[in-house]
């Protein structure tokens, strides 16, 4: 057992993931969002902001993965970004190694970026 604490961080512009969206719809987002995830974003009312954020968490948690080197890789897709009835974001992430892993993520956004850190513990 590990009590190593590893860390990621990422900032991610709103116009980029609204252009991006704009260009490539449905592509971009179901293959980077889980369903519930575009659910989400899609009822807001400025859904890029919500994309934005959730796509800097993802990465964010993804560079504290992949600095623990407990996976080589992972699509975005497998890291859910779930919003709990208070705002709080739950992070799971799908894969054998997902009963060892402990990820916590914070999220802001501004119109104009979205910034995540994330907090990763490994079991081993
Ligand atoms: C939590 C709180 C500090 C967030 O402040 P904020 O300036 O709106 O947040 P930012 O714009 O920087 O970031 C938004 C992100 O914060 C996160 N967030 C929201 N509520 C959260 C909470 N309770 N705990 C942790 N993170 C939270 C979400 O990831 C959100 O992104 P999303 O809307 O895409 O899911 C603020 O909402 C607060 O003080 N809440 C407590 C009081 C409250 O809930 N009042 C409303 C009751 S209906």
């Amino acid at each position: 057992m590990s009590d190593e604490i590893f860390i990621g961080t990422d900032i991610v512009s709103v116009p980029r993931i609204a252009a991006i969206l704009k260009k490539y719809p449905n592509r971009f987002s179901r293959h980077t969002y889980t369903p519930s995830e575009v659910k989400y974003c899609e009822s807001m009312p400025k859904p890029a902001v919500h994309f934005a954020g959730r796509f800097a968490a993802k990465e964010a948690v993804k560079k504290a993965l992949l600095t623990s080197k407990a996976i080589d890789n992972i699509p975005l897709k497998q890291i859910e970004i779930e919003r709990l009835p208070n705002g709080e974001p739950v992070v799971h992430i799908a894969g054998k190694l997902q009963n060892k892993l402990n990820c916590k993520v914070s999220i802001s956004h501004t119109d104009e970026f979205a910034t995540a850190t994330a907090l990763l513990s490994v079991l081993l």
